[in-house]
């Protein structure tokens, strides 16, 4: 029973520790990772746009460099507005690592 309440605190540190170090993370990971909105409303206009007129090309099938150069290439093609394409990129590049 002792030894059990010694061991709580640590236990909170280390909760409280990984908590920080999570949001540092996720904080510090900057351009690659988008917002949620964002990453959703990338991977829905990927599902939608960008099947029309071809097969989908897996997002871990380019680079970031990759798919920035493929999906400007694509807005400027299918007349994708930038909003959408911009989404479409984030959505794509957090997913191919
Ligand atoms: C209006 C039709 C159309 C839409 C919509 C479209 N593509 Fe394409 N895509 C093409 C055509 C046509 C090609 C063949 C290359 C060319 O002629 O431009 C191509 C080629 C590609 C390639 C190969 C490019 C390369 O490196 O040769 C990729 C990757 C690609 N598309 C991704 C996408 C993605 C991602 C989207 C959504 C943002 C998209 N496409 C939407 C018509 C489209």
């Amino acid at each position: 029973m002792k030894q059990k309440r010694e061991i709580l605190p640590f236990v909170l540190v280390a909760a409280l520790v990984g908590a920080m170090g999570f949001s540092a993370a996720t904080s510090a990971a900057g351009k690659d990772k988008p917002d949620p909105k964002q990453f959703a409303r990338g991977a829905k206009a990927w599902a939608k746009t960008c099947a029309r007129c071809h097969n989908m090309k897996a997002a871990r099938d380019n680079t970031d460099e990759e798919w920035h150069v493929d999906v400007t290439h694509m807005r400027v093609r299918a007349n994708i507005p930038g909003d959408m394409a911009r989404d479409i990129e984030a959505f794509l590049r957090a997913s191919n690592k």
